[in-house]
Protein backbone atom coordinates (compact mmCIF):
# COMPACT_ATOMS: atom_id res chain seq x y z
CA UNK A 1 0.00 0.00 0.00
CA UNK A 2 1.51 3.39 -0.64
CA UNK A 3 0.89 6.06 1.91
CA UNK A 4 0.77 9.09 -0.37
CA UNK A 5 0.43 11.62 2.52
CA UNK A 6 -1.77 9.67 4.70
CA UNK A 7 0.44 10.17 7.51
CA UNK A 8 1.76 14.19 7.13
CA UNK A 9 -2.23 14.94 7.17
CA UNK A 10 -3.19 13.04 9.97
CA UNK A 11 -2.10 13.52 13.03
CA UNK A 12 -2.93 9.99 14.60
CA UNK A 13 -2.55 6.72 12.72
CA UNK A 14 -0.17 4.06 14.48
CA UNK A 15 1.36 2.17 14.02
CA UNK A 16 3.12 3.65 10.74
CA UNK A 17 2.75 1.48 7.30
CA UNK A 18 6.01 0.48 6.39
CA UNK A 19 7.43 -0.84 2.83
CA UNK A 20 9.76 -2.64 4.69
CA UNK A 21 7.21 -6.26 5.09
CA UNK A 22 5.84 -6.99 1.79
CA UNK A 23 2.28 -8.99 2.06
CA UNK A 24 1.22 -11.03 -0.28
CA UNK A 25 -2.06 -9.69 -2.58
CA UNK A 26 -5.43 -10.42 -0.65
CA UNK A 27 -8.50 -11.93 -1.06
CA UNK A 28 -10.70 -9.80 0.65
CA UNK A 29 -14.62 -10.65 1.50
CA UNK A 30 -16.85 -7.46 2.80
CA UNK A 31 -19.67 -7.88 5.10
CA UNK A 32 -21.46 -4.89 4.88
CA UNK A 33 -25.35 -3.85 5.85
CA UNK A 34 -25.50 -0.14 4.59
CA UNK A 35 -24.81 3.15 2.15
CA UNK A 36 -21.16 1.26 1.73
CA UNK A 37 -18.90 4.09 1.55
CA UNK A 38 -16.06 2.18 3.39
CA UNK A 39 -16.82 -0.63 0.80
CA UNK A 40 -16.34 2.14 -1.77
CA UNK A 41 -13.01 3.25 -0.62
CA UNK A 42 -11.69 0.13 -0.53
CA UNK A 43 -12.68 -0.74 -3.87
CA UNK A 44 -10.99 2.09 -4.52
CA UNK A 45 -8.11 0.98 -3.30
CA UNK A 46 -7.96 -1.88 -4.92
CA UNK A 47 -8.32 0.12 -8.10
CA UNK A 48 -5.86 2.33 -7.97
CA UNK A 49 -3.46 -0.49 -6.93
CA UNK A 50 -2.82 1.51 -3.13
CA UNK A 51 -3.84 -2.10 -2.21
CA UNK A 52 -2.82 -5.11 -3.37
CA UNK A 53 -5.75 -7.07 -2.94
CA UNK A 54 -9.60 -8.30 -4.43
CA UNK A 55 -12.56 -7.98 -3.42
CA UNK A 56 -13.90 -11.62 -4.01
CA UNK A 57 -17.72 -11.26 -2.87
CA UNK A 58 -19.58 -8.45 -0.54
CA UNK A 59 -22.24 -10.06 1.65
CA UNK A 60 -25.05 -8.00 2.96
CA UNK A 61 -27.77 -8.66 4.96
CA UNK A 62 -30.14 -5.71 4.49
CA UNK A 63 -32.23 -5.91 0.66
CA UNK A 64 -32.36 -2.77 0.85
CA UNK A 65 -29.12 -1.89 1.68
CA UNK A 66 -27.19 1.08 -1.45
CA UNK A 67 -23.96 -1.00 -1.06
CA UNK A 68 -25.19 -3.94 -3.37
CA UNK A 69 -25.72 -1.80 -6.20
CA UNK A 70 -22.10 0.05 -5.25
CA UNK A 71 -20.76 -3.53 -5.84
CA UNK A 72 -22.76 -4.97 -8.78
CA UNK A 73 -21.56 -1.88 -10.31
CA UNK A 74 -17.94 -2.32 -9.92
CA UNK A 75 -18.68 -6.80 -10.86
CA UNK A 76 -17.82 -7.83 -7.37
CA UNK A 77 -20.22 -10.33 -6.69
CA UNK A 78 -22.99 -10.28 -4.60
CA UNK A 79 -24.40 -12.48 -1.81
CA UNK A 80 -27.82 -11.07 0.27
CA UNK A 81 -27.74 -13.28 3.68
CA UNK A 82 -30.98 -11.81 5.35
CA UNK A 83 -30.83 -12.40 8.74
CA UNK A 84 -34.46 -12.55 9.31
CA UNK A 85 -34.23 -15.83 7.04
CA UNK A 86 -32.60 -17.40 10.30
CA UNK A 87 -33.30 -18.92 13.58
CA UNK A 88 -30.19 -18.24 15.00
CA UNK A 89 -27.25 -15.96 14.82
CA UNK A 90 -25.07 -19.56 14.62
CA UNK A 91 -27.13 -20.44 11.24
CA UNK A 92 -26.44 -16.88 10.05
CA UNK A 93 -23.10 -17.51 10.42
CA UNK A 94 -22.52 -20.66 9.24
CA UNK A 95 -24.10 -19.52 5.75
CA UNK A 96 -21.58 -16.23 5.89
CA UNK A 97 -18.70 -19.18 6.51
CA UNK A 98 -19.66 -21.04 3.70
CA UNK A 99 -20.43 -18.22 1.50
CA UNK A 100 -16.64 -16.78 2.40
CA UNK A 101 -15.11 -20.23 1.69
CA UNK A 102 -16.81 -20.91 -1.58
CA UNK A 103 -15.62 -17.76 -2.90
CA UNK A 104 -11.66 -18.13 -1.21
CA UNK A 105 -11.93 -15.28 1.04
CA UNK A 106 -8.51 -14.83 2.91
CA UNK A 107 -9.46 -11.78 5.11
CA UNK A 108 -12.99 -10.82 6.22
CA UNK A 109 -13.42 -6.97 6.52
CA UNK A 110 -16.67 -5.95 7.94
CA UNK A 111 -18.03 -2.63 6.50
CA UNK A 112 -20.62 -1.12 8.03
CA UNK A 113 -21.96 -4.80 9.64
CA UNK A 114 -24.30 -3.94 11.88
CA UNK A 115 -24.36 -7.96 13.40
CA UNK A 116 -22.83 -9.35 16.31
CA UNK A 117 -20.71 -12.55 15.30
CA UNK A 118 -20.26 -15.49 16.65
CA UNK A 119 -17.01 -18.06 17.33
CA UNK A 120 -18.07 -19.50 14.21
CA UNK A 121 -16.97 -16.66 12.38
CA UNK A 122 -14.16 -15.15 15.03
CA UNK A 123 -12.67 -18.68 15.08
CA UNK A 124 -12.93 -19.58 11.86
CA UNK A 125 -10.80 -16.30 10.68
CA UNK A 126 -9.20 -15.23 13.87
CA UNK A 127 -6.40 -12.55 13.24
CA UNK A 128 -7.98 -11.56 9.86
CA UNK A 129 -11.42 -10.69 9.84
CA UNK A 130 -11.23 -6.57 10.74
CA UNK A 131 -13.73 -3.92 11.76
CA UNK A 132 -14.40 -0.53 11.75
CA UNK A 133 -15.98 1.56 14.26
CA UNK A 134 -16.17 5.70 14.67
CA UNK A 135 -14.71 6.20 17.69
CA UNK A 136 -11.40 6.01 19.37
CA UNK A 137 -12.17 2.62 21.00
CA UNK A 138 -12.35 1.71 23.89
CA UNK A 139 -14.14 4.71 24.07
CA UNK A 140 -17.60 4.68 22.83
CA UNK A 141 -18.37 1.04 22.01
CA UNK A 142 -21.54 -0.29 20.35
CA UNK A 143 -24.34 1.33 18.62
CA UNK A 144 -24.57 5.43 18.49
CA UNK A 145 -20.43 5.57 19.06
CA UNK A 146 -20.98 9.12 17.52
CA UNK A 147 -23.78 10.38 20.07
CA UNK A 148 -22.13 9.23 22.56
CA UNK A 149 -18.53 11.43 22.29
CA UNK A 150 -21.19 14.14 21.54
CA UNK A 151 -22.45 13.59 25.10
CA UNK A 152 -19.71 12.99 27.00
CA UNK A 153 -18.29 16.36 25.27
CA UNK A 154 -15.00 14.90 24.55
CA UNK A 155 -12.72 17.72 22.65
CA UNK A 156 -11.55 14.35 20.48
CA UNK A 157 -12.85 11.08 18.34
CA UNK A 158 -12.60 9.33 15.72
CA UNK A 159 -12.30 5.81 14.29
CA UNK A 160 -10.84 2.85 14.83
CA UNK A 161 -10.02 -0.80 12.50
CA UNK A 162 -9.61 -3.38 14.98
CA UNK A 163 -9.51 -7.41 14.50
CA UNK A 164 -13.02 -9.17 15.68
CA UNK A 165 -13.47 -10.43 18.76
CA UNK A 166 -16.62 -12.02 20.27
CA UNK A 167 -17.64 -8.81 22.56
CA UNK A 168 -18.41 -6.31 20.41
CA UNK A 169 -15.82 -3.84 19.18
CA UNK A 170 -13.24 -5.15 21.63
CA UNK A 171 -10.07 -6.69 19.49
CA UNK A 172 -6.95 -5.69 19.00
CA UNK A 173 -6.35 -2.22 17.83
CA UNK A 174 -4.40 -1.79 14.01
CA UNK A 175 -5.02 1.75 13.31
CA UNK A 176 -6.81 5.08 14.56
CA UNK A 177 -7.40 8.56 13.21
CA UNK A 178 -8.25 11.20 15.40
CA UNK A 179 -10.71 14.02 14.62
CA UNK A 180 -11.67 17.39 16.78
CA UNK A 181 -14.82 17.63 17.49
CA UNK A 182 -16.33 21.43 16.96
CA UNK A 183 -18.12 23.73 19.62
CA UNK A 184 -20.78 23.20 17.17
CA UNK A 185 -20.88 19.99 15.66
CA UNK A 186 -24.12 17.76 15.08
CA UNK A 187 -23.97 14.17 15.18
CA UNK A 188 -24.80 14.06 11.12
CA UNK A 189 -21.90 16.74 10.80
CA UNK A 190 -19.70 14.76 12.80
CA UNK A 191 -20.33 11.57 11.39
CA UNK A 192 -19.71 12.68 8.21
CA UNK A 193 -16.17 14.14 9.06
CA UNK A 194 -15.26 10.94 10.94
CA UNK A 195 -16.55 9.01 7.81
CA UNK A 196 -14.02 11.01 5.71
CA UNK A 197 -11.04 9.81 7.76
CA UNK A 198 -12.60 6.31 7.59
CA UNK A 199 -12.19 6.03 4.25
CA UNK A 200 -8.66 6.82 4.16
CA UNK A 201 -7.51 4.89 7.19
CA UNK A 202 -9.43 1.47 6.65
CA UNK A 203 -7.43 0.49 3.28
CA UNK A 204 -4.15 1.57 5.20
CA UNK A 205 -4.96 -0.40 8.02
CA UNK A 206 -6.59 -3.44 5.88
CA UNK A 207 -2.65 -3.00 4.37
CA UNK A 208 -0.98 -3.13 8.28
CA UNK A 209 -3.33 -5.80 9.77
CA UNK A 210 -1.62 -8.01 6.25
CA UNK A 211 1.93 -6.73 6.97
CA UNK A 212 1.50 -7.89 10.80
CA UNK A 213 0.66 -11.51 9.96
CA UNK A 214 2.81 -11.65 7.19
CA UNK A 215 5.67 -10.76 9.33
CA UNK A 216 4.59 -13.68 11.66
CA UNK A 217 4.65 -16.19 8.73
CA UNK A 218 7.73 -18.10 7.34
CA UNK A 219 8.66 -16.55 4.22
CA UNK A 220 8.00 -19.80 2.25
CA UNK A 221 4.43 -19.21 3.12
CA UNK A 222 4.74 -15.93 1.32
CA UNK A 223 6.19 -16.92 -2.05
CA UNK A 224 4.38 -20.24 -2.50
CA UNK A 225 1.15 -18.96 -4.16
C1 LIG B 1 -19.28 3.48 9.34
O1 LIG B 1 -19.37 4.78 9.81
C2 LIG B 1 -18.63 2.58 10.35
O2 LIG B 1 -17.87 3.25 11.28
C3 LIG B 1 -19.79 1.91 11.04
O3 LIG B 1 -20.78 1.81 10.06
C4 LIG B 1 -20.65 2.86 9.13
C5 LIG B 1 -20.81 2.30 7.74
O4 LIG B 1 -20.92 3.31 6.79
N1 LIG B 1 -19.36 0.64 11.56
P1 LIG B 1 -20.86 2.97 5.23
O5 LIG B 1 -21.98 1.98 4.93
O6 LIG B 1 -19.52 2.39 4.92
O7 LIG B 1 -21.10 4.27 4.54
Amino acid sequence: MSLSGFEASTSLVSPPLTSAVAHPPLRLGILASGSGSNFAAIAQAVEERQLQASIAVLIYNNPDAQVAARAAQIQVPTVLLNHRDYASREALDQDILKTLRSHRVEWVIMAGWMRRVTRILVDAFADRMLNIHPSLLPSFPGMHAVEQALAAGVKITGCTVHQVRLAVDSGPIIAQAAVPVLANDTAASLQARIQVQEHRLYPVAIALAAQQAARLQPVSDLTSE
